[in-house]
């Protein structure tokens, strides 16, 4: 099927990419002209793993395209796909709609013939049913413009994966006015409903929406409900690692999601909590999303709570340095949005340590968004005269460190492990101070 994806970012260029593997014709539209000559090269602008190999297998087969004329993409494509972002709004919680808004306002005008809009974003609740009443405004096809919802559940890191194996596929359609969006999601997912019997759910908008926002709540709750866990076990002297090992086993709580630490960050859930909470009160289900500013709370406590973890072995901020390895919000990507690790690190400098920040891949989108850190170019380096050494991103190479790799490097043998990544016996045996969050 011809397919237009609207919005190249983490989640559009992925899609798009993955489209084409599943033996579609893809047309990707991005109004950053930068990034569609990067992509169009074969250039992946952010760090996802196997993505590139896809991208340029599709573009080098000609079944994947890049464009900025969204008149090309309205004349090429029989479905198309919302996959920009919805940022958190400033100065609130709720969600900025501008670019789904402006995508549509884009796209539409340019659609003459039956088309089906599936909108990929995570966005509030009710949104769809707007914006297929804005799309048959605007659309000379008028009353053929159908818009359907079809979230997106992949993880960066894994993108790839997700992408062409989901888990499951949920596609909203508009029960009041019936058309071709199931049929059409069908065909495009075949190869995954065929060969792995993959879970199809057909809703109405505005559960499909939901499911998202639900989605990504009860992962924030559980991560957030370890953590307040390791708040009690560190008072009691008990360690949240085998706590959640042994709860872990029970199938219905599951040990998956369950990592005790420096707690979430990214692009998604830390702002996607939030627009939910502020979407319900708008709805006036006020009460119903209060716990997740609690969860929100737990998960930014322990931001501060590693602060202090690093002032304690410090003795005092002034004059000490602090190294910090890992930047991005979690290994195996270089995303930067709302990463707890670098939020971390800029604390520490602000009240007055020296920093120094490594990265194995998010070195760049760390120096755009935080220049004042000081950038190490190894672990090694980053590890040069340090008073303390943070592991706030549980990378491999930070798994994998040697404790005897490091002892002549630092001026204190001090570790804290922000991610419970590293075995606290073998950092003791060679003689380090070993703390990890939630662990005695
Ligand atoms: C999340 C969801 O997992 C995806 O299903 C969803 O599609 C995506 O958001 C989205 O809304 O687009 P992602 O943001 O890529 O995916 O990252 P996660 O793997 O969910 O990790 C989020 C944060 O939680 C990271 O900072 C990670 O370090 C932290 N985390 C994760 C923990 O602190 N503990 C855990 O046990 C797991």
């Amino acid at each position: 099927m011809r397919i237009a994806v609207l919005g190249t970012g983490y989640l559009g260029a992925t899609h798009a990419a993955c489209l084409a593997e599943l033996g579609h014709e893809v047309l990707g539209v991005d109004i950053a002209a930068e990034k569609i000559a990067r992509l169009s090269s074969g250039e992946v602008p952010f760090y996802e793993p196997g993505l590139e190999r896809v991208l340029k297998r599709n573009l080098a087969a000609g079944t994947l395209r890049f464009t900025a004329d969204h008149r090309e993409a309205a004349e090429f494509a029989r479905a198309h796909f919302l996959t920009v972002g919805t940022p958190q709004r400033k100065g609130d919680f709720a969600a900025d709609l501008t670019f789904v808004d402006n995508a549509v306002d884009m796209l539409a005008p340019h659609l003459s013939a039956p088309t089906v809009i599936f909108g990929k974003s995570t966005v509030p609740v009710g949104t769809a049913a707007r914006l297929g009443a804005r799309a048959r405004r605007l659309a000379p096809a008028a009353d053929e413009v159908e818009v359907a919802w079809n979230p997106e559940f992949l993880r960066e890191g894994y993108a790839v994966r997700d992408t062409v194996h989901p888990d499951r596929i949920v596609i909203g359609v508009d029960r009041d006015r019936p058309g071709r969006a199931e049929q059409v999601a069908r065909e495009i997912y075949a190869e995954a409903l065929d060969q792995e019997d993959v879970p199809f759910l057909v809703t109405d908008l505005a559960t499909a929406e939901l499911v998202k926002s639900a989605a990504n709540a009860f992962l924030a709750t559980k991560i957030s409900f370890i953590n307040s866990m390791a708040e009690v076990c560190e008072v009691a002297g008990a360690d949240v690692t085998v706590l959640a090992d042994a709860i872990g086993c029970d199938p219905r709580i599951g040990r998956l999601f369950l990592n005790a630490g420096l707690g979430f960050g990214g692009g998604c859930l830390p702002k996607d909590i939030r627009a939910f909470m502020a979407r319900a009160g708008e709805l006036g289900a006020n009460e119903a999303l209060t716990f997740l500013r609690e969860v929100d709370n737990i998960n930014m406590r322990r931001r501060t709570r590693m602060v202090e973890l690093a002032r304690e072995a410090c003795g005092s901020f002034l004059g000490s340095r602090v190294a910090v390895l890992g930047a991005a919000f979690k290994p195996d990507s270089d995303d930067v949005r709302d990463s707890p690790a670098l939020n971390v690190a800029g604390q520490i400098q602000l009240q007055g340590a020296a920093v120094n920040v490594y990265d194995p891949k998010a070195m760049d989108n760390s120096h755009a968004l935080f220049p004042t850190l000081n950038y190490a170019a190894s672990t090694l380096e980053a590890c040069e005269g340090a008073d303390v050494v943070l592991v706030l991103t549980e990378w491999q190479e930070f798994r994998h460190l040697e404790p005897t790799a490091l002892d002549d490097v630092v001026r204190e043998r001090q570790i804290i492990d922000g991610r419970n990544c590293l075995d606290p016996d073998q950092w003791r045996k060679s003689g380090w101070s070993y703390r990890g969050l939630g662990r005695p």
